[in-house]
């Protein structure tokens, strides 16, 4: 395919051979001007009959990065945020989760969160599933179905005070954490990686956490969690492992603590720990939507960044209760504004800093910084094209607006109407094809 119009003026993409004839990736290979058409047909090897030429005002973005979701909690998404962490967990999430015991049941929500992600522009996302070994690589198949690019983690937890029907013994949450990454990786799918995913501190023992490291570190698998997301999370982990200097010590004694980790929240995480994170190489997944709704707190991403931790996004579905990425940003604006008007910080991050937290920034926490998250030549074509005048477009556009104003309104009030394709790795993922 190759794309232009006055926003993107001139790429292109083309097939290239992976392993001979197994497969093949769409990779951007050029970024030209407009003008140099002639040349570049010559170079490639395309006819003008190839070329797709966009209208004015619609352009080409990169790929939105979920970097945390809980694809269960989709069934509840957009109600039950009225209690803080630890007694939302023990009242609406557990119960839920449960749930995922019966295939069908998860067919089903696992099939609407991945249409639903998609369609609003999500092209890689990293997915908390539950205990349960085949809903979790049911929802690998999915994925794999829809062609997102995903990671998918298998839930581990062996405590489980107030739903103790929600919980594993440790051998066993060890033993199906193996089986699930044995055979998600036999399964062979292009995009869709396993990621081993203690819940956190407070539904595990020493025993599992320490078990779930060597085994991440054995296979040089990528780990998430949760980290300091709320003070009362925060005080009981301090309860139930006094010998860990702090939070993030428990989790880097265990080895969960990698260049290949992310952790979900991070809130309340102190320059010190911000420090070990650094050392490690491990990301944060910001999820201001979850944070805002749970009351859990504000991550200061700005100081976050400046210790040199990687940074990105998350819906934090059903926490944050959008599973839209759009919404992440606008919510990364609010609480920037949040910490600048309360002085804690003296500016705010700009528009331009939460869109490549959703973007680039996402596929740094991830490990894919060199596949995906803008269209640079040699990536993989991650694209949304958007049009901001889609017939039913919620916002409008008048003459005296710049490029600038146009994409800075479909960030702040666009929805999945503007979105009308999707590509993931040069693939046209939506509008969905009629075979999925
Ligand atoms: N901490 C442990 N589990 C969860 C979860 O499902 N959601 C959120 N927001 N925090 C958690
Ligand atoms: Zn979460």
């Amino acid at each position: 395919m190759y794309g232009k119009n006055h926003f993107c003026e001139y790429f292109g993409m083309k097939g290239v051979s992976r392993r001979g004839e197994i497969g093949r990736l769409e990779k951007i290979v050029f970024l030209e001007k407009a003008d140099q058409q002639e040349q570049l047909a010559k170079k490639w090897g395309f006819k003008a009959s190839d070329i797709r030429e966009l209208s004015n005002h619609e352009f080409f973005m990169p790929g939105m990065v979920d970097t945390h979701i809980h694809a269960p909690q989709y069934s509840f998404a957009g109600s039950r945020v009225d209690l803080p962490l630890l007694d939302w967990l023990n009242t609406y999430t557990f119960p839920t989760e449960v749930k995922y015991k019966d295939n069908d049941f998860a067919e089903e929500v696992y099939t609407r969160v991945v249409r639903r992600t998609l369609k609003n522009g999500t092209t890689t996302a990293c997915y908390f599933a539950t205990i349960h070994t085949a809903a979790s690589l049911l929802l690998a198949e999915i994925i794999d179905k829809f062609g997102q690019r995903a990671f998918v983690g298998k839930v581990c937890m062996d405590l489980n005070e107030f739903v103790p029907e929600y919980k594993e013994d440790t051998d066993e949450s060890v033993k199906e954490t193996e089986r699930f990454v044995r055979e998600l990786l036999e399964k062979k799918y292009q995009r869709v990686q396993p990621i081993v995913s203690p819940r956190f501190g407070p539904s595990c023992t020493e025993e599992l956490l320490r078990r779930l490291g060597d085994l991440a570190k054995a296979r040089d698998i990528h780990v998430q969690s949760h980290i300091s997301e709320n003070d009362g999370e925060i005080e009981l982990v301090a309860q139930m492992f006094p010998n860990y200097k702090h939070y993030t010590d428990l989790y880097d004694k265990n080895k969960l603590l990698t260049s290949k980790t992310v952790m979900a929240h991070g809130c309340h995480l102190s320059d010190e720990e911000l420090k070990l994170f650094n050392l490690r190489g491990a990301a944060i997944a910001h999820c201001p939507n979850s944070n805002f709704s749970l009351c859990s707190g504000i991550l200061n991403v700005q100081n976050v960044l400046k210790h040199n931790v990687k940074v990105g996004l998350g819906t934090d579905v059903a926490g944050g209760y959008s599973a839209s990425m759009l919404d992440a940003i606008r919510r990364s604006m609010s609480a920037s504004n949040t910490l600048k008007f309360n002085k804690v910080n003296e500016t705010g991050l700009t528009l331009k800093e939460a869109f490549r937290l959703a973007t680039l920034g996402g596929s740094e926490v991830l490990g894919l910084d060199d596949v995906i998250g803008n269209f640079e030549v040699g990536k993989e074509f991650d694209a949304l094209l958007i049009n901001p005048k889609a017939s039913d477009s919620p916002f409008d556009l008048f003459a005296a607006d710049t490029s600038e104003d146009i994409i800075q309104k479909f960030l702040y009030l666009g929805d999945d109407r503007n979105i009308s394709e999707v590509y993931v790795a040069g693939k046209q993922v939506v509008p969905f094809s009629s075979s999925v």
